[in-house]
């Protein structure tokens, strides 16, 4: 904080009246002890537009770093500069809660890790984190190939019937059946099964993307949620979810019960690694809501970032036919017919690149949300405290004084032999993962994930944007959708292969790969 802002705390707490403070330091600062935030005037229809973070990219060009954005009576700083960013993730985080974002969550995640502060955060990030340790991300690798290989043999039937699929919503069933194993051992088969537990988790997700993104929250009115059939839908599948996760937890207890075992830092159970059974094992409490919370809180957290990450580099992959030649170059040689294993994770270099550069230009969630918890300086300029605060992740990512042909997806920025890139590389510039002591804990998790069906996919099939699709165009909830879906052609990739091999891997369409 400057000296304005220690001056002004020991003011009030010699017991000068705060109104007489605010007057004081307003009519100093008003006098140019400080410059004033640039404002922008915005409309209600601008941020309820499709994809609310592209107007604010047209603001950011013209407003700078930071900037305000009024609507009548409300009002949000809009942070596009790096240092700004850094400053409140990562230097002074203690300042910041989760604001708004906290309020929308709060029916499906109650305290959960993502939106909860203070305290309850610290202590449910120390339960957490240990769970995601390096044996149980080794592990899930496996899963992952399990979960890719069930969706390639629903594109292989497409591919044979010659449909097209609509891969958003392939990606998004595929990444739920991953983080419903991972997180508690459930395994909802949505790539077969849309109704009951499936099409509950739908109807919560949909719910909680639609606000955000709706200015007057309705679903506080009292009466509301008895009377709206859409609130009533969305409580029983509320229900539903939380008398399954009962069931999974009292089924998982009885395991962990059974079990001779010595908990340890890597301990893993190898019929069950899932994170429900590491944080029974540790002693979490069955019966508390904070346990659910934080299973629901992971649930949708690892659900529907990863499915969008897939989507946007499909898409990005099939305007870019040079990038797609590279990566199945690189998949062919490294990984031919298997099951990608960790030590593959090292060497899908440019496949890694691929994931690292589609994560730039589509960043999930585009924007992070905070606010301040006291008064502070962002920049030249001083804020309050109550101030709610977007950091826009999409401007950080695009920004022309950061980059190079910003708009570019261009995969070789990332230097293949060169460090993973990351916020703390690359300064708050690039932060696919956030930053701070409010970093993803899934960030491993998710870029093995994404590169493990990246490989397998485009190792056994091409793909192009189907004949007369829709236009793919942004709309946004808590990630970047499409308005119409990713309508793909797939097609079996057959390779020029001369001699075949007696060894080919009956299970699959492709031809053998030929070593380089
Ligand atoms: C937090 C991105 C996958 C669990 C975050 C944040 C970002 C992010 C940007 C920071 C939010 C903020 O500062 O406001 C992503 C992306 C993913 C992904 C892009 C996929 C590609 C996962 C997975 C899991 C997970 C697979 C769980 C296994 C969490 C949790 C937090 C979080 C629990 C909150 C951490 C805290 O506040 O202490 N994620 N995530 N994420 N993510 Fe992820």
């Amino acid at each position: 904080p400057g000296l304005p802002s220690i001056l002004k705390k020991s003011i009030l707490k010699v017991g000068v009246p705060k109104e007489v403070v605010e007057f004081l330091f307003g009519w100093v600062e008003g006098r140019g002890g400080y410059p004033k935030i640039p404002e922008a005037k915005g409309s209600i229809s601008a941020i309820r537009s499709e994809a609310f973070f592209i107007p604010l990219y047209e603001l950011y060009l013209t407003y700078g770093g930071i900037f305000r954005l009024t609507f009548g009576p409300k009002s949000f700083l809009i942070v596009s500069d790096p240092s700004i960013a850094k400053h409140i993730l990562r230097d002074n985080s203690k300042a910041y809660s989760k604001g708004i974002l906290a309020e929308i969550l709060d029916f499906v995640m109650g305290k959960g890790l993502i939106p909860a502060d203070g305290e309850i955060w610290r202590v449910r990030r120390r339960v957490i984190v240990p769970a995601l340790h390096q044996k149980y991300v080794t592990a899930m690798i496996g899963l992952f190939g399990q979960a890719t290989d069930r969706l390639c043999k629903k594109l292989d039937t497409a591919a044979s019937d010659g449909e097209d699929v609509e891969m958003e919503s392939l990606f998004s069933r595929l990444t739920l059946d991953v983080i419903g194993k991972a997180v508690f051992n459930y395994d909802f088969d949505s790539l077969t099964n849309d109704t009951g537990i499936v099409e509950a988790v739908y109807t919560v997700l949909r719910e909680a993307e639609d606000r955000s993104v709706s200015p007057i929250p309705v679903w506080e009115i009292p009466i509301w949620k008895d009377i709206s059939p859409r609130q009533r839908k969305v409580a029983s599948a509320l229900k539903l979810i939380n008398d399954v996760l009962n069931d999974l937890i009292s089924i998982c207890k009885k395991m962990v019960d059974e079990e001779e075992f010595q908990f340890h830092e890597e301990y893993m159970n190898e019929k069950d690694p899932s994170i429900l059974h590491f944080l029974l094992a540790s002693g979490d409490d069955v019966t508390s809501k904070q346990l659910r919370d934080d299973l629901m809180t992971m649930l949708i957290a690892g659900h529907e970032t990863s499915a969008a990450v897939l989507t946007w580099t499909f898409y990005l992959l099939s305007k870019e036919p040079r990038v797609m030649s590279k990566l199945q170059e690189e998949v062919d040689s490294v990984i031919g017919d298997r099951f990608p294993t960790i030590e593959d994770m090292k060497k899908l270099k440019y496949a890694t690149r691929v994931i690292n550069e589609s994560l730039r230009l589509y960043p999930q969630p585009p924007v992070l949300i905070r606010r301040s918890l006291e008064d502070d300086v962002l920049g030249e300029y001083p804020i309050k405290s109550g101030e709610d605060i977007f950091i826009s992740v999409w401007n950080l990512h695009r920004g022309p004084k950061q980059w190079d042909d910003a708009d570019k997806f261009e995969p070789e920025r990332w230097a293949l032999d060169g460090p993973n890139p990351n916020e703390t590389n690359q300064n708050f510039r690039y932060l696919p993962f956030g930053g701070g002591p409010r970093k993803c804990v899934g960030d491993l998790f998710a870029t093995y994930e994404t590169v493990v069906a990246l490989a397998m996919l485009v190792r056994r099939f091409n793909f192009q944007i189907a004949d007369g699709a829709p236009p793919v165009e942004m709309t946004t909830g808590a990630t970047i959708h499409t308005t119409q879906g990713l309508n793909m052609t797939v097609t079996r990739r057959t390779k020029p292969i001369v001699v075949p091999s007696l060894q080919a891997s009956p299970t699959l369409e492709v031809e053998p790969s030929v070593s380089p």
